[in-house]
């Protein structure tokens, strides 16, 4: 049985819960109120979307727990809820650039509003399960500050004027790469799956057993320049070295290289706008039928989720991870053993999402967070550039479909050994 937390406990939780909930408003302290409403796809929502239905998770999960609470917008529950079908319909996923009401204004003080009410709720102290909805509302709260900058990206990518986030990182001057070598893996019967008492998503969930046939893992990932060589060879063209399914998504959509980059192979769109390709960073924004392509291409494949998550285990989780503020994936200049394993892409593996022996969904209308997507995507794993240092994990599990390129998503090779 869980504790309900102390005092000292539930104090610390504010003081998270403030820095956590005031990074998103500071994230988009360089957006104007217009760039905040666009939605540039279906699969991407507006700045402004993701502020409201991140503070609507809180109102909906922990507010509402009790039951004298009244929520200042009873009607925007419509608006922000976003997949969960238990908690009652919803505005449609490709409108929401549509609302150009509630104004941001409204949507700050909307956030103000639900922050005051958790913050207070929490100092007349909760029980564990409100403490532990809380913490699922932080780590939901960091993965829609991803999702924002991805969304942002892809926003600003589709405006002819191409507008910079931010400014380029002082970092990204070019430097080469270490060489990439393989690196056996761990074989034979190993334990994977999350452990412990720290925070992890019901997905990663029960540890158990996986077999590991002999392996090995590159010891860095795939760089701008490897990636170009396969293109320059055909990589495009030739169809032996893709799945049905991506090479019909490649003629489709006359996918001729990674999605940001531009015709030249040498200048790609970025968070800084369109800057130079350093060839010695880690390819980016390919989908999973590229990186699989691209595998066969190198006579290798993409690693499973057990080899990564064994590769992983025990690494610190550092890396160029968003709290470097660099918004965009670097080269891996200078480093001993398995490198970049955390932060500057993720990483696609060979792995299905699919649900661990003994998985069971949280209780409830969360139960619908994870699970009912565990059908035609695949895990990838490591974290971002602009993933939250303190939101991912070795047993962390990322999962988009196949043909998702808009995440900073990138390759690491594997072999049999
Ligand atoms: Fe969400």
């Amino acid at each position: 049985m869980t504790l309900a937390p102390s005092a000292v406990q539930a104090e610390a939780l504010v003081l998270r819960y403030r820095r956590i909930r005031s990074r998103s408003m500071a994230l988009c302290a360089s957006l104007t109120p217009e760039d905040m409403m666009v939605q540039s796809m279906p699969d991407a929502s507006p700045a402004k979307w993701h502020l409201a239905h991140t503070t609507w998770f809180f109102e909906r999960f922990v507010l509402e727990r009790d039951s004298a609470y009244r929520s200042p917008h009873p009607d925007w529950n419509y608006l922000f809820n976003s997949y969960y079908q238990a908690v009652g319909p919803m505005h449609a996923r490709p409108r929401r650039g549509l609302l150009s009401r509630p104004g941001i204004a409204q949507v700050r003080d909307y956030r103000e509003k639900v922050d005051e009410a958790v913050c207070e709720r929490l100092s007349r102290g909760v029980d564990a399960t409100t403490a532990d909805i809380i913490g699922l509302g932080l780590e939901h709260e960091q993965q829609h500050q991803e999702l924002l900058l991805t969304d942002i990206k892809h926003a600003f990518f589709c405006n002819p004027l191409l507008p910079a986030y931010t400014a380029p990182h002082a970092s990204s001057a070019v430097a080469s790469s270490v060489r990439m070598e393989f690196i056996a893996g761990r074989e034979g019967i190993i334990e994977t799956g999350h452990s412990g008492d720290d925070f992890a998503f019901d997905n990663e969930l029960p540890r158990h057993r996986a077999l590991l046939q002999p392996h090995a893992l590159a010891n860095r990932l795939v760089t701008n320049a490897e990636f170009a060589e396969f293109i320059r060879d055909g990589g495009y063209h030739e169809p032996s070295l893709w799945l049905s399914e991506g090479w019909d998504t490649v003629c489709r959509e006359q996918w001729q290289r990674p999605f940001y980059w531009q015709e030249d192979l040498s200048s790609e769109f970025t968070l800084a706008g369109v800057r130079p390709i350093d060839p010695d960073a880690p390819v980016s924004h390919v989908s999973y039928f590229e990186a699989d392509a691209f595998a066969r291409w190198a006579g290798a494949r993409l690693p499973t989720e057990a080899e990564w998550e064994s590769a992983a285990s025990g690494l610190p989780v550092q890396g160029n991870l968003l709290d470097a503020m660099s918004f965009h994936p670097q080269a891996a200049t200078a480093g001993e053993g398995m490198l970049q394993m955390f932060g500057d892409v993720w990483e696609w593996t060979a792995s299905p999402y699919v649900s661990y022996p003994g998985f069971r969904p949280l209780a409830g209308a969360l139960g619908e967070y994870n699970g009912k997507f565990m059908c035609g995507q695949w895990v990838l794993r490591g974290g971002s550039c602009v993933t939250p240092r303190e939101h991912v994990r070795a047993t962390y599990r990322n999962f988009f479909p196949p043909h998702a390129r808009w995440q900073f998503m990138g390759i690491r090779l594997g072999q049999d050994r």
